[in-house]
């Protein structure tokens, strides 16, 4: 068996122990490759988790525009899972659209706002998560382990691609045809909203572009953060 083909049997044999042994269990989908792979997964299979998108307002077209590929290749609906519009109006009023350039903690709030609060309305009822982290990703993903006990939302936490490189995704993705962000062959190896992403140069890390403004070890929305520490209480070795 090829690494590819054992590793893609590992993930698969995590997704089948969420959907069996965590019901009910979602998916957590930034539209990114990563994602992608799992979303292919997870479909094929017809395994019952469901996947949900968090539309923070501030998404590129072309990611968006993913939310249409998958509707088109296998026939889902993503849900989708806005912000509180009164919330973003008041922040904008506040303190200016792109006010998350001027300090983390703005920058921390708009992402509480767009991100967070919604994300625990998608989660909420569930007793798994899943996400597309990769332990290659950054030096704040270097410890994550593929299932963790994610105490701030009271359940697990699975990461099936931790083990995964970004080889590994491209090749998957190539091998079954799986349909990615246009982003990604315009230097994008990493995306989130359209404000806080920028291509990144050869050789440049993958999360680069990403708050390319901050500290690496401050790279974090707060999805994967309990209060402003990384969730890696209690983990579970893969
Ligand atoms: S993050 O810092 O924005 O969270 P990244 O883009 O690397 O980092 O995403 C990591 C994982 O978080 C994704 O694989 C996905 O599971 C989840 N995620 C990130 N953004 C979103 C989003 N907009 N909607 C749903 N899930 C997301
Ligand atoms: Fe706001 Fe940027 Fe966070 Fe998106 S990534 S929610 S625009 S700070």
């Amino acid at each position: 068996m090829s690494d590819l083909n054992s590793l893609v049997a590992g993930t698969r044999a995590t997704l089948e122990r969420v959907a069996t042994g965590f019901s009910p269990a979602v998916f957590a989908s930034s539209l990114a490759a990563e994602d992608m792979v799992l979303t292919d997964l997870i479909l094929k299979a017809g395994l019952p988790i469901g996947i949900f998108s968090l539309d923070t307002g501030r998404l590129h077209p072309e990611t968006l525009a993913v939310i249409d590929a998958v509707k088109a290749h296998y026939g889902y609906d993503i849900a989708l899972y806005r912000p509180n519009q009164q919330a973003v109006d008041e922040y904008v009023a506040t303190n200016g659209q792109n006010a998350f350039y001027d300090s983390i903690d703005m920058r921390r709030s708009c992402c509480g706002i767009r991100k967070v609060e919604p994300l625990g309305r998608a989660l909420a009822g569930k007793r798994a998560w899943v996400t597309g982290q990769r332990r290659a990703q950054s030096t704040t993903r270097a410890e994550l382990a593929v299932e963790e006990d994610d105490a701030a939302h009271g359940m697990t936490k699975f990461n099936p691609l931790a083990d995964w490189s970004e080889q590994d995704v491209w090749d998957y993705i190539r091998a079954n045809g799986v349909p990615y962000n246009a982003l990604h062959d315009q230097g994008f190896p990493s995306i989130g909203c359209a404000p806080c992403t920028r291509a990144v140069q050869p050789g440049e890390d993958v999360r680069a572009g990403r708050w390319w403004w901050e500290n690496p070890d401050q790279k974090e929305c707060g999805l994967h953060m309990v209060d402003g520490k990384l969730i890696r209480i209690k983990s579970v070795a893969a």
